[in-house]
């Protein structure tokens, strides 16, 4: 279809009922074909990219780049990242920066780090029992992620409060000059914590990062660093905070899966992938942006810096993929979904958020037996904005 014929959806008008429950409007737009002219709640024009197959093909397309340099000069896109990052890099700068990264995140580092998660979630536990009742989001699942990612870059004492709102606003606020302001908050504060590891090296992965740097023919840069540490923070704890809140959700408004899982914990692991597939913690993955023409079904995107989102949460939810796909199903095969992404960007913190995600739920489970809502669920009010996907607020009882 040529661009002037496609007409555009605004999804801003849909206003808070889209916040609340995206997954019937991505449904009416795959119902009619896989890419849509369409208008952010924050205001930019996009092209949207609904369904399994058409998603998964997206996020591995060469076309589609992530530098925000290639976005078309009228997006007014800005960098929100202090440093730079291989999430919004392109290979060759892609490849070096993830390689580097890799080679020192790895598998045996994440496993090391399950009796900290462990200690970490029990504390918090223990934190919250005498009261009978919490705001889930605030005792448990936001403290845990961020105490785990302090520990695995080796921050001593992060002033959580103000990085928790300087993150938020950066990514999910609505007024872009706000997020820019947050973004150089984040930044100062990071630039102290580089210079501090410096100094102070540890046994930590930012230590690690800095000293294969020296020695390495190919050093990370201090901008580079500065990337690397503000990714690592943000990534590690804006998405697995809202697994831990969606999936505990999911179970409590599904009482016989609920029931299911403490019967048998052997059934946690494929609990975690269904929670990832039925309501993940990213409904769109960070911005792509056209440098060639892009045939979608029988819609060309245009080169020249088109900014392109997949919706995960759709993908995850196509019934050509996942049968029943609106149905919370702890037993289902859901691996194959989409919450990690896909291709060279494909999520590197996948095997601690899993790690954290099923320490997490079954020490809650088997701490409060009486567990339970303390709300409507239909009344939580959700993070705004199409990158992030998870309640403010979530009141538990036990
Ligand atoms: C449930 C939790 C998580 C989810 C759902 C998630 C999801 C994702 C997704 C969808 C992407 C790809 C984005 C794109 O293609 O535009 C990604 C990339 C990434 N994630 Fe995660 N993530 C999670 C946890 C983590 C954690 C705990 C870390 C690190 C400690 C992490 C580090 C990263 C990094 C570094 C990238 C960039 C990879 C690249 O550009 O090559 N993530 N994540």
């Amino acid at each position: 279809m040529p661009v002037h014929d496609t007409p555009t959806v605004d999804l801003a008008a849909l206003g808070e009922n889209f916040t609340r429950n995206p997954y019937p409007v991505y449904a009416a737009l795959r119902a009619q074909g896989p890419v849509h002219r369409i208008q952010m709640p924050e205001g930019r024009p996009a092209w949207l990219i609904v369904g399994y197959e058409a998603g998964r093909a997206a996020l591995a397309d060469p076309r589609l780049a992530k530098d925000f340099r290639q976005a078309a000069p009228d997006l007014a896109v800005r960098r929100i990242a202090a440093g730079v990052t291989m999430l919004s890099a392109d290979p060759p700068l892609h490849t070096r920066l993830r390689t580097l990264v890799a080679r020192e995140f790895t598998p045996r580092r994440v496993e090391r780090l399950a009796p900290r998660v462990q200690e970490i979630a029990d504390g918090l536990l223990d934190a919250m029992a005498p009261a009978g009742r919490a705001d889930l989001v605030d005792a448990f699942a936001f403290p845990l992620p961020i105490a785990v990612i302090c520990e695995l870059l080796g921050v001593p004492f992060l002033d959580r409060d103000s990085f928790r709102a300087w993150s938020n606003t950066a990514l999910s606020g609505t007024d872009p000059q706000d997020r820019v302001d947050a973004s150089a908050a984040m930044k100062g504060y990071l630039v102290r914590l580089v210079a501090d590891k410096r100094r102070r090296p540890g046994d930590d992965l930012m230590s690690a990062l800095i000293h294969a740097a020296d020695e390495d023919g190919d050093r990370l840069s201090e901008d580079e660093l500065l990337g690397m540490a503000w990714l690592l923070l943000v990534a590690g704890h804006e998405t697995t905070v809202n697994l831990i809140s969606n999936g505990v959700l999911a179970l409590l408004t599904h009482p016989a899966q609920l029931d299911a899982l403490r019967a048998d914990f052997s059934l946690l692991d494929g609990a975690v992938e269904e929670m990832l597939r039925y309501d993940g913690p990213l409904e769109t993955p960070t911005y792509r942006f056209t440098t060639d023409a892009y045939l979608v079904g029988d819609t060309v995107i245009p080169g020249g810096g088109e900014l392109v989102l997949v919706a995960l949460g759709d993908a995850d939810r196509d019934p050509a993929r996942f049968a029943d796909p609106d149905r919370f199903d702890i037993r289902r095969e859901s691996r194959g979904h989409l919450a990690f992404g896909h291709g060279i960007h494909y999520c590197l913190g996948a095997p601690l958020a899993r790690l954290e995600a099923r320490i997490a739920l079954r020490s809650l489970l088997e701490r409060f037996p009486g567990l339970r809502l303390d709300a409507d669920p239909e009344a939580l009010t959700w993070r705004p904005g199409m990158l992030i996907r998870g309640p403010l607020s979530l009141p538990v009882a036990w």
